[in-house]
């Protein structure tokens, strides 16, 4: 994956995360928009803690693309230190603002993700990349240089990635494909997306295109689950994969989720010793 699709991606991604889409971005978000979601986040954020209290007193966090903060807030809660890091100023001013009363123990800043990795010295004892995966072109490369600055016993946590496309079920797929098109259409632009769903279907993707590039590999094949699963085990970490359905539609989330539908996945790892 070379240099010039990161850029590409790094940028749509700040025009795609402007102080208007930051007003809207609960509702495009199915974790932090349904309870059901909100609850199963939690649950994993307890338990990534948890273990990292055990080695820890203070645990620090690095949480990449943490946006207007639905990864940094829980920890800060929970008594971690953080580092929080986007490329959106938008994102991080809505972050701070938000979490004004834990300023001591958080860090902001405004910085490419991989930037972030490539800090001299710094360690953490838990990496998160929350809805975040999808935005980076070559995400294997990214977790690997999480990987390298990890303490011992750290752990790496995502949460809220599509799984990879072609390697969910026939009536998830259609699923998701309806629910998503019942939320957009009332959206805005209807005949737009769906001009450029046609035009993707077909393999074409513009290099100047917001659209195209600012949620990378939701426009593409999704997140590969399984090159993830592979790559930290051969990294030594013990990974778990967790799917589960999601999807902007109040009424397809619950719909979804009692059909036992998967379309997205969480991933807890921690380094072997
Ligand atoms: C879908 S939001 C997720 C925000 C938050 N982590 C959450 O779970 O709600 C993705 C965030 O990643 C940020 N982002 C995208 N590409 C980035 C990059 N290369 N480096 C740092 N942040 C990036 C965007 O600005 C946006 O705030």
């Amino acid at each position: 994956m070379d240099e010039r699709a990161r850029r590409i991606a790094a940028l749509a991604n700040v025009a795609g995360y402007d102080a208007a889409a930051t007003k809207e971005y609960v509702d495009g978000a199915p974790h932090v928009k349904h309870a059901s979601l909100r609850r199963l986040y939690g649950d994993l954020v307890v338990r990534v803690y948890d273990e990292a209290r055990r080695h820890a007193d203070t645990p620090v966090v690095l949480d990449l693309g943490a946006g207007e903060g639905s990864a940094t807030i829980p920890f800060l809660e929970l008594g971690a230190k953080v580092v929080a890091v986007d490329t959106s100023r938008s994102q991080l001013e809505a972050l701070e603002t938000r979490c004004h009363k834990f300023s001591d123990a958080l860090e902001v800043r405004c910085q490419d993700a991989a930037d972030a990795l490539l800090e001299k010295g710094e360690r953490y004892d838990i990496v998160v990349a929350n809805s975040f995966l999808h935005h980076v072109p070559d995400y294997l490369g990214l977790i690997t240089d999480v990987a390298s600055v990890l303490k011992q016993h750290g752990q790496f946590f995502s949460f809220q990635d599509p799984l990879r496309y072609d390697s969910v079920g026939k009536l998830d797929r259609v699923l998701t494909l309806v629910a998503f098109g019942s939320w957009r259409v009332f959206k805005g632009d209807a005949v737009g997306a769906l001009k450029r769903e046609i035009r993707r279907a077909r393999g074409v993707y513009l290099e100047d295109s917001v659209h195209d590039n600012a949620e990378y590999h939701v426009k593409r094949n999704g997140v590969d689950q399984l090159a993830i699963g592979r790559l930290l085990k051969e990294s030594g970490f013990d990974c778990s994969i967790e799917s589960y359905w999601s999807t902007q539609s109040r009424a397809f989330q619950p719909l979804g989720s009692a059909l036992g539908l998967k379309n997205t996945f969480a991933v807890v790892a921690r380094k072997r010793v």
